[in-house]
């Protein structure tokens, strides 16, 4: 049995700005220190992680000098050095300038979007210089409260725009980036443009480099509009567009909870897991979490490798879970594997089909023992087997 210790071959990722989260809310100010970016380095890299991202404002403070933005870039790099913490993706916050209010590159204001644009290149310099190969961008303020506010239609064109001058640069440049859309439902906006994974996937065939894009869903995300994380995850691998992934926790469709990882809906955290791992996923597994507001900085680097424990103890619960004679038995009773069989034989073709007859009676009365299957799983979750 494993002690859970992450290694960095686990490729654990962290957000600056998650274990830098203060606790400010809509209600409550901030209740933490601030978190330098050096810090967070080395302290991340004692917990067994692999890799650190950011926002280009968490890392460099909006109206940093030049001076200063050299000043704190070299402690970063330093402490990168030192430990040998990776920064595979990085991301630019188009959300908190007031200038934004109204979103960055959907914005109904022109000059806005070329600022927001202007903003993403100077941190994609940022990032590939740190070795960054995925840029995400979460457009939380791209949406609205308001119909009449907003052509949508023209806020999609504008949004391919800004993918299609981003991807040009970066082949221009000839950077290995992908980007990786984040959808969300909800919050800061009513409602946010790509809304789901699903609407992430539609628009990113629209565009003129669709090979550059993919998705980087977030667990909570897709739970606030309803959604079951694990089937929109295969819809992205299924794809081929899962480029990135944002673990954490919810708890039903309500505000964005961003709990640690595997708090909240621990049945699907476990298929998740299951998933990630046996489709062979070999991104990094990044956490983007909030640490409660009862918590000093004691309890964020508690719950930071809390996420990492609860993905090691889930990925062990799932081997143990495929490695069961019982469930192989349960699975073939369910016809799990026959699904994966095409419908029509080698060289058969649609007449084949046509020409066949089925006895409904009978067929209608197969029961399938999924609830035996779900229970097997629920209780190598549970630790009873
Ligand atoms: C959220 C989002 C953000 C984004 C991040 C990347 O909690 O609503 O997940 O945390 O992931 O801003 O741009
Ligand atoms: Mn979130
Ligand atoms: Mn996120």
């Amino acid at each position: 049995m494993s002690n859970y210790q992450p290694v960095p071959a686990d490729r654990f990722t962290f957000g600056l700005w998650t274990v830098g989260w203060r606790g400010v809310n809509t209600f409550g100010d901030p209740v933490r220190p601030a978190l330098d970016g050096a810090d967070a380095v080395r302290r991340l890299a004692d917990l067994g992680a692999h890799g650190i991202t950011f926002h280009d404002d968490d890392l460099i403070p909006p109206g940093s000098s030049d001076t200063e933005r050299e000043d704190i870039l070299k402690r970063f790099r330093a402490a990168l050095e030192e430990t040998g913490l990776k920064v595979p993706m990085a991301t630019t916050n188009l959300f908190s300038d007031p200038v934004f209010r109204d979103g960055g590159f959907t914005s109904n204001s022109r000059d806005v979007r070329r600022y927001a644009i202007r903003k993403v290149i100077r941190n994609i310099e940022l990032a590939v210089s740190l070795g960054a190969t995925t840029y995400v961008c979460w457009g939380g303020m791209d949406g609205a409260e308001t119909e009449a506010g907003k052509n949508d239609h023209a806020a999609l064109d504008r949004l391919r725009e800004a993918f299609d001058i981003l991807c040009g640069y970066v082949r221009e440049q000839g950077y290995d980036l992908r980007f990786a859309l984040e959808p969300k439902p909800n919050e800061p906006r009513g409602d946010i443009l790509l809304p789901t994974v699903g609407h992430a996937l539609a628009f990113i065939n629209e565009l003129e480099h669709p090979e550059m894009v993919g998705v980087n869903p977030e667990v909570g995300h897709e739970q606030m509009a309803g959604l079951n994380f694990a089937h929109g995850v295969a819809q992205a691998l299924w794809a081929g567009k899962l480029f990135h992934i944002d673990l954490n926790g919810q708890r039903g469709i309500k505000y964005d909870q961003d709990l640690r990882f595997g708090a909240g809906d621990v049945k699907e955290a476990f298929f998740l897991v299951d998933l990630l791992e046996s489709a062979g996923y070999d991104g990094p597994r990044h956490f983007d979490f909030k640490t409660p507001r009862t918590e000093d900085m004691d309890g964020v680097w508690e719950s930071a490798a809390a996420c990492m424990r609860n993905y090691l103890i889930l990925k062990e619960k799932a081997r143990a879970f495929r490695a069961d004679p019982e469930v192989a038995e349960a699975l073939a009773a369910s016809r799990v594997p026959e699904l994966s069989e095409p419908t029509l034989g080698e060289g058969e073709s649609l007449s084949d089909l046509l020409d066949e007859g089925i006895d409904l009676a009978a067929v209608g009365e197969r029961g399938y023992h999924f609830e035996r299957l779900d229970q097997l799983a629920m209780e190598h979750l549970f630790g009873v087997r």
